[in-house]
């Protein structure tokens, strides 16, 4: 693991946990940058990338709940201008990071981000993936959008 901020406030979790050093730490890798930025040496190699971009519509952000709009950054929320930028930027590089049959899952906005999102990677990413589908959360908004890469 690398010594930089992430490592290093990860170790402090980890005592504060009182997790053995070699339960956790040896088994997780901190990389820090831009989505795949950090990741050249294991394009085509992963096994599995999860998301929770942001994915808020940039005009949305003003009207969110002040738990929300107030103490979150713009950066964590803003997904741009139809709040997909993110979205669409994880779905087109998962193509060439996942290795084949490696598996992908990101959350969304609800139903209309999880359609687009699915017709998407089916037909603008054609042959790229297979079995994807929106996944409904606990309160029946199709939430996710899962699948595997071909
Ligand atoms: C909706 S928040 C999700 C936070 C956390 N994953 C969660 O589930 O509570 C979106 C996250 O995306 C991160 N983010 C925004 N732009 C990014 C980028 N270019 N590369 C990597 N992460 C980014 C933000 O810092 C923020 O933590």
């Amino acid at each position: 693991m690398e010594e930089n901020g992430a490592g290093k406030s990860l170790k402090k979790y980890a005592k504060e946990m009182r997790l053995s050093k070699s339960s956790v730490l040896d088994k997780v890798q901190i990389r820090q940058g831009s989505w795949f930025e950090p990741l050249e040496d294991v394009k085509g190699k992963l096994t599995g990338l999860v998301s929770n971009p942001p994915y808020i519509p940039s005009r949305n952000l003003p009207g969110l709940q002040a738990e929300v709009g107030r103490y979150e950054p713009k950066l964590a929320l803003d997904g741009g201008e139809s709040g997909m930028d993110h979205l669409i930027h994880l779905c087109e590089g998962s193509v060439s990071y996942l290795k084949p049959g490696g598996f992908f899952a990101f959350e969304t906005n609800g139903d209309e981000q999880s359609e687009f999102l699915v017709d998407f990677m089916v037909s603008k990413l054609e042959n790229s993936f297979r079995d994807v589908k929106a996944v409904a959360d606990f309160a029946g908004i199709k939430r996710f959008v899962t699948g595997f890469c071909s």
